[in-house]
């Protein structure tokens, strides 16, 4: 692969704080952002209305390409039109994050996809969160990065984003959820989650948001200043 626009890969387990500093990082370069778990909810979510099968690979890859979504980057976040239907706030529930990580497993999923994951490479550069940034969809990016933080830490996170979505949640179901998804997340057979060997690792766990950018943007191979 030789693409001149560089890509900046962010990895992690589910709550880590991929999306924060992604979000972050392409604001400060003034690069493009893809939320690739955002796809994955997406699709979970046209296979839940039309009451696929969860199991069914073949049917549900079919939902990935037939799937007409629109993604937009706006203030004050990122939108995702199904059909023309807004679904941005519909794909963050608990349940759609559980069929996502279903869905995720068949390779016919992927491949679908991918296409669409790579698409979002323009110019000037990319930063993409997910699971297999670094090591299936960008595998040349100019920096990879794997993010970690204790379990506690992300179900608070969950709960307090949850919560701005008016949406009350236990910290005990959200520790199993969360357990359960890392736990398929790693164990697929397709693109399973995993620090490849040339990423930086980073437990946010213990840093502000600025503190964990600043960390990512040193390691950057020219340290481009921020806008
Ligand atoms: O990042 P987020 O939690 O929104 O992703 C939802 C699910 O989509 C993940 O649990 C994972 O199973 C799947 N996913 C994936 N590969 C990616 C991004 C997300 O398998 N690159």
């Amino acid at each position: 692969m030789d693409n001149p626009i560089p890509a900046i890969a962010i990895d992690g387990t589910a709550g880590s704080g991929k999306g924060t500093l992604a979000r972050e990082l392409a604001r400060e370069l003034g690069w493009h952002y893809l939320d690739s778990g955002a796809l994955y909810r997406a699709c979970a979510y046209t296979i839940l209305l039309q009451q696929i099968d969860l199991d069914d690979a073949r049917a549900c890859g079919k939902a990935a390409h037939d799937m007409e979504l629109e993604v937009r980057f706006e203030t004050p976040g990122l939108q995702l039109w199904l059909s023309g239907k807004d679904i941005s706030e519909q794909i963050r529930t608990p349940e759609v994050g559980a069929a996502s990580s279903s869905i995720a497993s068949h390779p016919e999923v992927r491949r679908e996809l991918l296409p669409r994951q790579r698409a979002a490479r323009q110019a000037p550069g990319l930063v993409a969160d997910g699971r297999d940034m670094a090591s299936v969809v960008f595998p040349d990016a100019v920096l990879k990065v794997f993010l970690t933080a204790s379990l506690e830490i992300r179900a608070q996170r969950r709960q307090a984003q949850l919560k701005a979505m008016g949406v009350d949640a236990k910290i005990g179901a959200l520790i199993q959820e969360l357990t359960l998804r890392d736990q398929q997340d790693m164990q697929r057979h397709a693109a399973p989650l995993i620090q490849t060997p040339d990423a930086f690792l980073l437990d946010t766990g213990a840093y502000s948001i600025e503190e964990v950018c600043a960390q990512v943007r040193a390691r950057l191979p020219d340290s481009p200043t921020p806008h």
